[in-house]
């Protein structure tokens, strides 16, 4: 599938087949192509949690207005980030670099993010978000449906995963076998309204 299409057709679809199991291979590829992101200063700030014990995606259900696709979609993916992956031996980052490339980018990451609390949180959510999509689009092409959410208890599903203080949730993306298509669209905004020409 070529990538417009993939866009065009990629959808929030609500209703999956709730006996559909993708294979691990499947699951492997989704996830090795949201690795391939991008991240500021490269610094992989996503941490994917794949939630496949049913008994935990009940629970999460509960923690998500009981939307039916987190426990029936083929998998779950909670998106939560490391808000502190800038100082976390950020060297790693650019470990295949050129020396005076990583030599100069180190240092910055630490000046970007120390002391910036606020910088670190938007930081994980556009991370999160691109990763999202690269997932949406990758399984259009692998022939899944998905839908993004952001509809759940933040503080319980981090609770429910055991997530480490310094983490936090984004969103989820569910991947599945749709069984009802989505909702017509619900009305897109015209360009002369979401596209400005060089400043408001
Ligand atoms: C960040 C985010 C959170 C969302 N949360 C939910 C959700 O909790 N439940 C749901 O059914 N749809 C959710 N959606 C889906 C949106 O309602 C949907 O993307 C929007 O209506 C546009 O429809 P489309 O994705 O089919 O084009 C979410 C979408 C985004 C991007």
């Amino acid at each position: 599938m070529d990538v417009i299409t993939a866009i065009e057709t990629r959808r929030a679809v609500k209703a999956y087949d709730p006996e559909h199991r993708m294979t691990q291979d499947e699951i492997d590829k989704l996830l090795s192509l949201a690795m391939l992101s991008p991240t500021a200063f490269n610094i992989q700030n996503w941490r994917f949690v794949v939630v496949q014990d049913q008994a935990l995606r009940k629970q999460i259900r509960a923690a998500s207005w009981d939307q039916a696709q987190v426990t029936d979609a083929s998998l779950l993916i909670v998106l939560t980030a490391d808000l502190k992956s800038w100082e976390k031996q950020p060297e790693r980052y650019w470990k295949d670099a050129p020396e005076p490339v990583r030599n100069y980018l180190v240092p910055a990451i630490d000046q970007y993010y120390r002391g910036h609390e606020q910088v670190q949180r938007d930081e994980a959510m556009r991370s999160c978000g691109m990763a999202a999509m690269t997932l949406m689009l990758a399984a259009r092409e692998m022939g899944y449906d998905t839908c993004p959410m952001d509809g759940f208890d933040f503080d319980a599903v981090a609770r429910l995963l055991n997530l480490p203080e310094d983490h936090t949730p984004a969103m989820f993306v569910v991947v599945g076998k749709g069984i009802k298509e989505a909702w017509p669209r619900g009305g897109q905004l015209s360009m002369d309204e979401v596209v400005i020409r060089d400043r408001f």
